[in-house]
């Protein structure tokens, strides 16, 4: 059972009295723009003052790479990579693990963020260690899952309504991906779920020892070609700082559909003298819209799961 650590309050609407995540500003911008007069949800519209705009970045030249052909929030309105050149605004230097933009977004994905993000989004989650934000934020102390790479959404949705019993914390670098991901939250009106965008990474190294019950990393970006090798997300320095955070017991699992990229995670996973030996019998989790494609496209999946002992 669920309990409310002291200090925190249980009450609804938790993060309201904190500062808004700096990404929900070009949102803002975006969702201001003329074009943007339907709401994103069918929910009535929360009062909520916008954050003040802030100019957007220039579009990325790397359009495409990883969108879907003839998605408007693929080539729409705004966005682009920020200073860094990264999604997610990443520090210069930092490897990147996606092809995808940091995201270029219709007025109504944009809005659906300026909108939801205020009930859902972890705020400058940056600014404080994770563990005290979760707290904040949830109000209980449940098993934690934190979601790497949500993509749209769909699975961590159908996985959070099943499982009231746990809080999960969805980090995604694709603006787009988080905005639908966002509507699925209210549309399912869960309030165990939170979203953040960002790089996982950024998150893990904000997070304590026993910060988080669980790890998933479902199909993270495959990098097929070698000289690409070292933006694998899963690599030894990802593996250990999950290994750090982890609570003794608790879970981290990977999914992938390319082979070497599988064998490059059990190697990994064996290295780190914390974790448990992994097993490849799928668990107990959803199917992503990745995985769907994969499968529908004949390729198989490799589950890795591992404990942190
Ligand atoms: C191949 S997609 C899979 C999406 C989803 N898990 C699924 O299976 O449908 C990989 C996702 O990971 C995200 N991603 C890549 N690197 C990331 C990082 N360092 N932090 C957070 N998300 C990341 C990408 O933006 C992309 O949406």
């Amino acid at each position: 059972m669920a309990s409310v650590p002291p200090g925190v309050s249980a009450t609804a609407n938790r993060l309201a009295d904190t500062p808004l995540a700096p990404w929900t500003r070009d949102a803002a911008a975006i969702a201001s723009s003329p074009s943007a007069d339907a709401g994103p949800t069918g929910h009535p519209r929360p009062a909520v003052t916008p954050p003040v705009a802030t100019p957007t970045g220039p579009a990325d030249p790397r359009s495409g790479a990883g969108g879907r052909a003839g998605d408007p929030d693929e080539a729409g309105v705004g966005g682009g990579a920020d200073a860094s050149g990264e999604p997610g605004g990443s520090a210069r230097g930092r490897v990147r693990t996606t092809t995808k933009q940091r995201g270029r977004m219709s007025a109504t994905k944009a809005r659906a963020l300026v909108e939801l993000a205020p009930r859902y989004a972890l705020g400058d989650a940056a600014a404080s260690p994770l563990g005290t934000w979760l707290d904040r934020s949830f109000g209980r102390r449940a098993p934690r899952l934190l979601d790497v790479g949500t993509g749209t959404g769909e699975a961590t949705v159908a996985w959070a309504r099943a499982h009231p019993d746990q809080d999960v914390v969805a980090v995604e670098l694709h603006r787009p991906g988080l905005a639908r991901l966002l509507a699925g939250i209210d549309a399912a009106e869960l309030d165990n779920v939170r979203v953040h965008e960002g790089d996982a990474r950024d998150l893990l190294a904000g997070a304590g020892p026993g910060d988080l019950s669980a790890v998933r990393v479902l199909f993270p970006d495959p990098w097929p070609k070698r000289r690409h090798w070292p933006r694998r997300l899963v690599d030894g320095a990802f593996v250990a700082r999950v290994a750090d955070v982890l609570a003794p017991g608790g879970v981290l699992q990977v999914a992938t559909d390319w082979a070497p990229y599988a064998e490059q995670v059990r190697a990994v996973l064996a290295a780190e003298r914390r974790l448990g030996s992994p097993s490849a019998a799928r668990p107990d989790r959803p199917v992503t819209a990745y995985e769907a494609a994969a499968r529908a496209a004949g390729r198989p999946v490799v589950d890795l799961v591992t404990h942190r002992l």
